[in-house]
Parts: C-alpha cells; sequence; structure tokens
C-alpha cells in the first residue's frame, strides 16, 4: 500500500533532498509516540517527524514545507489535552517535534528573568530556575512532560495562577519561526517596552497556528523560602469562595494556591490507590487545598493557623502540613484524582470558567441539572477557583458500554456549556480550543471575533499550512490565498 499521494511522496522526496536526513524519524514505530497525546483519545500517524535542532534549522525546513505546500504541525509533550498538536490534516501533517531544541540559554537573577528553549521539559526549566534561587511558577500536573513551547502556545494554567498569571502574564519576549520559515525575533527581557503591536501576544495561546515558538524569555520571581500548605473540609462550595475570598484579604495576598476538590473526586484517588488515605477523621463534601507562599520575614505559619482559627464557622476541619513530605502528600491526593478519574478510559474533559463571585451558584446550578438530566453521568469536579476556573468532568457508568460514550459527552457537555452561556462564562479557560472544543467554540463566538480571528490566520500563514483547523475551522487548499 502506498501510504500517501503521490503528491506527497514528491514533496517529501523533495524535502528529505533538501535537508540533512537525520532531521526526520519516518519509520512507524519510531513514529508512534508523535501519533497520540496524553489522554491517548487522539491519535493520527504524522506523514513524517523532524526534530530540528536550532533555529536555524527550523527555519530552512519550514521554507521547505512552504515551497512544498506541506502541511505542519508543532508538538511539544503533547498533555494539551484538546487534540491541536496531534496531526489530524485530512492529507497528512508534518510533525515538527521542539524535543532536541531543550536547553535553558540564560538565567538571569537581577532582571528576574530566564530565557528557555521551546522544547525544554517544564519541571526542567523550574529546575534551572531553583539554581538562581529563582521559581519560574508554572506549575501543574503535567510539568515533568510538557515543554515551554507548549506551555506559551497554549498559555498554560496551573495552579498558582492566582498568584502569578497564566503564561501570557510570564512571557517578555519570545522568538517564533513563521510559516513560510521567516524568524521573527521578539526575544527580549524588557520588563516595559511599549513600541507599536505587541505582536508576541498573538502567538501566546494561538495553538500553534500563528508560528511556531522556539524559545521564550520568561519572568521568574524569588525563591518562596516558606511554603505552607493546608487541606479543609468544608460544608459547601458556597463557603469555599467565601473562605476564598476572606483568604484573599488575611493572607497578605500570600495565597499561591486555593484549589477545590468535591468529596467525589477524592474517593475516585482513594480507590485507585491502597497508599492513600482519607485525609481527615472523616468525609466532607467539599474540600480546599490551600498553599502560602513567601519569602523575607513573615511568620507565614502563624499566618495560615490564625487565619484558619479565625474561619472556623465555615471551616469544619482541617490539616496544615507539618513536613515537605506531608505537604506532597496532600498534594498527591489532587494529582491523583486527575489520573484516577477515567480508570483508564475514556472520559469529557471540560475546563470552564465563570467570575469569581458566580462560581458557587455555577457549580450547584450545573450539578442538579446533571443530576436530573443525565443520573447515570458520574461528575468529577475540582480546579483552580482562586481563578473561577473549574474541571467538571462526566465520567461514564462502569456498565455503560462504550459506543455510547459519545451520546453521553455530548449531551453532557451542552448541560454544562449552556450553564456557562448563562453565567457569562468561558468554554475553555485553561486547555484552549484545538480541535476538541472547536464546534462549540464557533457556535459561540460573534462574528466579528471571528472575522478578525480569520484574517490574523490569513496574515500570519496566508497558505495555510500551519495547525490548519485547530480553533478556527479548516480552509480548503486555496482559498485563503
Ligand atoms: C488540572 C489540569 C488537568 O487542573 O488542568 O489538573
Ligand atoms: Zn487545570
Amino acid at each position: 500500500m502506498n501510504a500517501h499521494p503521490p503528491l506527497q511522496e514528491r514533496a517529501l522526496a523533495a524535502l528529505s533532498s533538501a535537508m540533512p536526513a537525520d532531521l526526520f524519524l519516518t519509520d512507524a514505530d519510531a513514529m508512534e509516540r508523535y501519533s497520540r497525546d496524553w489522554s491517548g483519545d487522539h491519535y493520527a500517524r504524522p506523514l513524517i517527524v523532524a526534530r530540528p535542532r536550532s533555529t536555524a534549522e527550523l527555519s530552512s525546513l519550514m521554507k521547505c514545507c512552504h515551497e512544498q505546500q506541506i502541511h505542519v504541525v508543532p508538538q511539544g509533550g503533547l498533555t494539551g489535552l484538546v487534540g491541536a498538536a496531534v496531526p489530524s490534516y485530512p492529507g497528512g501533517e508534518l510533525v515538527v517535534s521542539l524535543e532536541r531544541m531543550n536547553k535553558v540559554r540564560s538565567v538571569n537573577a537581577i532582571d528576574f528573568a530566564m530565557v528557555v528553549e521551546a522544547g525544554c521539559i517544564l519541571e526542567d526549566a523550574k529546575r534551572q530556575a531553583e539554581t538562581a534561587d529563582c521559581i519560574l511558577p508554572i506549575t501543574f500536573g503535567a510539568q515533568g512532560t510538557c515543554r515551554i513551547g507548549g506551555n506559551v502556545s497554549t498559555n498554560a494554567g496551573g495552579f498558582n495562577v492566582l498568584r502569578y498569571g497564566m503564561t501570557r502574564d510570564l512571557v517578555l519576549g519570545l522568538e517564533v519561526v513563521l510559516a513560510d520559515g521567516r524568524v521573527w525575533d521578539g526575544l527580549r527581557t524588557l520588563r516595559k517596552d511599549n513600541r507599536g503591536y505587541d505582536l508576541k501576544q498573538l502567538f501566546i495561546g494561538s495553538e500553534g497556528t500563528l508560528g511556531i515558538v522556539t524559545a521564550a524569555a520568561l519572568k521568574i520571581f524569588p525563591m518562596p523560602d516558606k511554603i505552607e500548605t493546608a487541606l479543609v473540609g468544608l460544608r459547601s462550595v458556597e463557603d469555599a469562595m467565601q473562605l476564598y475570598a476572606r483568604a484573599r484579604r488575611e493572607c497578605s495576598d500570600l495565597l499561591s494556591a486555593f484549589e477545590l476538590l468535591l468529596r467525589g473526586g477524592i474517593e475516585i484517588a482513594l480507590n485507585a490507590r491502597d497508599d492513600l488515605r482519607d485525609p481527615l477523621d472523616q468525609p466532607y463534601p467539599v474540600y480546599v487545598l490551600i498553599e502560602t507562599s513567601a519569602a523575607g520575614r513573615v511568620d507565614l505559619r502563624a499566618l495560615l493557623e490564625g487565619f484558619l482559627a479565625d474561619a472556623s464557622d465555615l471551616v469544619l476541619d482541617g490539616v496544615i502540613a507539618s513536613s515537605k513530605a506531608q505537604a506532597d502528600r496532600l498534594w498527591l491526593l489532587r494529582e491523583m484524582m486527575v489520573e484516577a478519574q477515567g480508570r483508564g478510559g475514556r472520559y469529557l474533559r471540560t475546563d470552564v470558567s465563570v467570575s469569581i463571585s458566580s462560581l458557587a451558584s455555577f457549580v450547584t446550578d450545573t450539578l442538579e441539572a446533571l443530576a436530573e438530566r443525565h443520573p447515570e453521568a458520574i461528575a468529577v469536579t475540582y480546579g483552580h477557583v482562586g481563578d473561577g476556573n473549574i474541571h467538571m468532568n462526566i465520567v461514564p457508568p462502569e456498565d455503560m458500554s462504550t459506543n455510547r460514550f459519545d451520546e453521553l459527552f455530548h449531551a453532557t457537555e451542552e448541560v454544562i456549556f449552556d450553564m456557562i452561556d448563562k453565567h457569562g462564562g468561558s468554554i475553555s479557560a485553561e486547555h484552549g480550543i484545538g480541535r476538541v472544543k472547536q464546534a462549540a467554540f464557533l457556535k459561540r463566538a460573534d462574528p466579528l471575533t471571528l472575522e478578525l480571528s480569520r484574517r490574523i490566520k490569513d496574515a500570519f500563514d496566508p497558505s495555510h499550512l500551519l495547525s490548519e483547523g485547530r480553533i478556527l475551522e479548516r480552509v480548503e487548499a486555496g482559498a485563503g490565498e
């Protein structure tokens, strides 16, 4: 069987003759790991995998791809989970993996900035920041797998957003290879720079559709030498949000995480791992994982203890970690919940947001609507409620046949998204649109937003060769030229 149509065979032959052979992976086994994302839900074989070693090499590659009209999709750690980086274009896509461009170019503790190549694993970049007694505060479960270029391209969120902002807030500069191979050099560590349009903002969160990020200058911060972690049990989400409002004021804005976990999720984690124990003496409907952190002369422990003692009208029980190991175990509960929820099978992921003041009513109303209309669906609810961002996921009941999953996921997603619309929220607070959320996004986006977005795509990638069909609908060949 001929794997690619003849046109592509010719294009690939031209590409191979112009570029060094060791840039490419072609055999099926080697390509397998570029075919599937972290969830395993999204799968398609790349046309070929290219692994450039430098910006110059990627630039030459993209020039060739442009000449040959080969479709390209850039890949980081494949943990975005909305299908943006898995190949998909019907005629086949060349995958550009940035994994060989993984250096930390510099760390500067006076500028509080570091310059990192796109293929650097987030955890490695964080470790490098620590060598200068600083933190790179992008933090979430997949940090040992995801890569900086993906963090930038998806505007990654995570646990510390309430203190340090999304990835967008941390980017000082970018280096980007465009669809036609030209290099846009905006790699600066300037704190203030008000010259004209801030083009880097367009690449951040554009999911690889406007250019391929090759390096990023990122803000880093003084390393907090004190971290306190507490898990508290509460009556309701309403109480959790009241506790958050108080914590903002009473913890001197030293909160670095405020994660909500509903009991159902805790139980899934406890069932999945024998070595995890119920964190408090008895179960509570709602839990909050609170982290405060600070550098300098602050008695952080006394601050958190005093705060929780004063909140005894809301806090039914709680534990403050007395060691780093105990804090890690509290966080493990949060991470295991994410890993265990699908029991290895498919489930619906959402990452919606509403204003912080309407989060409690959103959760209550949505869970009620789900229970009424889809009582068989198991809702797993947790998230970064300090940002108004909640993951409301749907796990199918154990006895449901897999061919009914799509129907259940579609119907329950509608319930969740309708409620988001009623609350004036966002159907994607964190993970982006990719292909998975595209229909829901396009249905809701206003015409002017879509018109301007299409014109931006046309301006950066007039031939529509780069990550085509992510965020915006696919444009047929030639239509965009
Ligand atoms: C989390 C990721 C999945 O919050 O966004 O765990
Ligand atoms: Zn999240």
